[in-house]
């Protein structure tokens, strides 16, 4: 049986509805267009893991992570990369849903720890609100912040390798 509210692999049959999601006037900047997202994903495979929000039979959003786990910056092992929810849909739990939803999947993974980066403008107070921490590192002009899922060594360490390469992030998924 279906669950109401889940997250769907893109498909032939969903990926003109997943690049018809728009987001609120004025978000534009903080996010990309999911088309965009989607041939990204495209270009890297084996990283990228792009996932659509259903509610029933309705796509209210779109999610992608990033897990890189050999990647040289520790950022990007286990990277939340993408979030759109639609216009209509905001402000009804999907983003969170979707964020959780993804926590899991970098658990099952043996990720310690799920990362994000947000625009100035970006939404700070929702990562807030899902348990992220700024780390006091930048990609680029975006801010980092962090969940940590587990406790234990393997957090602490990948939180100070991530430190320690902040320096030299390469641009491949900006
Ligand atoms: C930001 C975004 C993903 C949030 O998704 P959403 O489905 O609207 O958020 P939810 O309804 O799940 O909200 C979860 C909680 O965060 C809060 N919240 C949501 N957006 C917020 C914001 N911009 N600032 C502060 N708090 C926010 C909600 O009030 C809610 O709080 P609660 O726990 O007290 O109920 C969505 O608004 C969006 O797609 N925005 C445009 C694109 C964008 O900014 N993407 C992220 C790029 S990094």
């Amino acid at each position: 049986m279906q669950t109401a509210l889940r997250l769907e692999p893109v498909t032939r049959d969903n990926v003109w509805a997943a690049c018809q999601l728009t987001v609120r006037p004025g978000q534009d900047d903080v996010v990309a267009p999911v088309s965009w997202s989607l041939a990204q994903a495209y270009t890297m495979p084996d990283v990228a893991w792009p996932r659509l929000i259903y509610d029933a039979d309705q796509l209210v959003g779109f999610i992608m992570a990033a897990f890189a786990p050999d990647h040289e910056s520790a950022l990007y092992h286990s990277f939340l990369w993408r979030l759109n929810v639609g216009a209509e849909h905001q402000g009804k739990g999907y983003g969170r849903f979707a964020v959780e939803a993804l926590c899991e999947e970098a658990l099952r993974r043996d990720q310690p720890r799920l990362v994000v980066s947000y625009h100035q403008h970006g939404p700070e107070g929702f990562y807030r609100r899902l348990g992220f921490r700024v780390t006091g590192e930048h990609i680029f002009d975006e801010i980092v912040a962090e969940r940590i899922l587990c406790s234990g060594p393997a957090a602490g360490q990948a939180g100070q390798e991530s430190r320690r390469r902040a320096a030299s992030v390469p641009p491949s998924l900006a």
